[in-house]
């Protein structure tokens, strides 16, 4: 089945809902573009919505321990199954909310990992808060060490004090040295270790829109 949209001087506005194999030679008959949703774009990346099709690559990265047993309180719990990974995914859809969400990250440069998902980055209401915002990321180890993390954070910074917040946070693991490097390369600041929001403490680091250079 196919939604097809016929625009002609003749029939502006016609939508043809066709079942069925296309017409081979109706040059007036378009096809949608499809595809996920972009959200912001950057110069090796294209952050974008999650979508179900996107289900093996959430299983690829998430159910890795590696990379879960820094997320979230307690024990880590890797995505497992098809099944899981689809909830995962319209989860995430559900955090849509401009300027915040919770989008995959894309590499667009060439090279091995070109047009391939490579994790997460997300801009999201703490939980237990009381409307603060925490920026955060994930990504599959095969993309640590490219800067991709760094370079998905300071796009979503922007869009988040563009989009009118005042400050931004970021809470890690105690020990989580490679997502506080990430905190630190955005520019910003460390303050201290937390006992709020998640139930075990953990390190916080925020930016105020007015200390932000961009
Ligand atoms: C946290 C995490 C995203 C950090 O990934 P990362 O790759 O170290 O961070 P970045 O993407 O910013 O990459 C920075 C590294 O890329 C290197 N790099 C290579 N090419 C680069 C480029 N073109 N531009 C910038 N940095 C580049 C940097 O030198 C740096 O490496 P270094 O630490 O050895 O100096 C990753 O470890 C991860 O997904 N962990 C599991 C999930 C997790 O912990 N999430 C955070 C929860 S709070």
């Amino acid at each position: 089945m196919s939604v097809l949209s016929r625009v002609g001087p003749q029939q502006e506005h016609t939508i043809v809902l066709s079942v069925g194999p296309a017409p081979a030679c109706d040059s007036d008959l378009v096809e949608p573009p499809i595809g996920p949703r972009t959200v912001l774009t950057t110069d090796r990346l294209r952050i974008r919505d999650w979508v179900p099709a996107d289900g093996d690559t959430v299983l690829e990265i998430y159910g890795r321990v590696e990379v879960v047993k820094w997320l979230g309180d307690g024990d880590p719990v890797p995505c497992q199954t098809p099944e899981q990974a689809q909830a995962w995914i319209q989860r995430w859809r559900g955090r849509d909310d401009p300027p915040l969400g919770y989008w995959a990250i894309e590499v667009t440069e060439p090279g091995p990992l070109a047009g391939r998902v490579v994790g997460s980055v997300l801009l999201v209401p703490l939980p237990n808060g009381d409307g603060e915002v925490e920026i955060g990321w994930s990504l599959h180890p095969d993309a640590w060490g490219h800067g991709f993390a760094s370079e998905a954070g300071r796009a979503v910074l922007a869009r988040g004090f563009d989009g009118g917040l005042p400050e931004i946070h970021a809470v890690t693991h105690l020990t989580n040295e490679l997502s506080m490097a990430v905190c630190r390369r955005i520019g910003m600041t460390h303050r201290g270790v937390v006992e709020k929001w998640y139930a075990l403490p953990s390190q916080h680091f925020v930016v105020t829109r007015d200390q932000w250079d961009g």
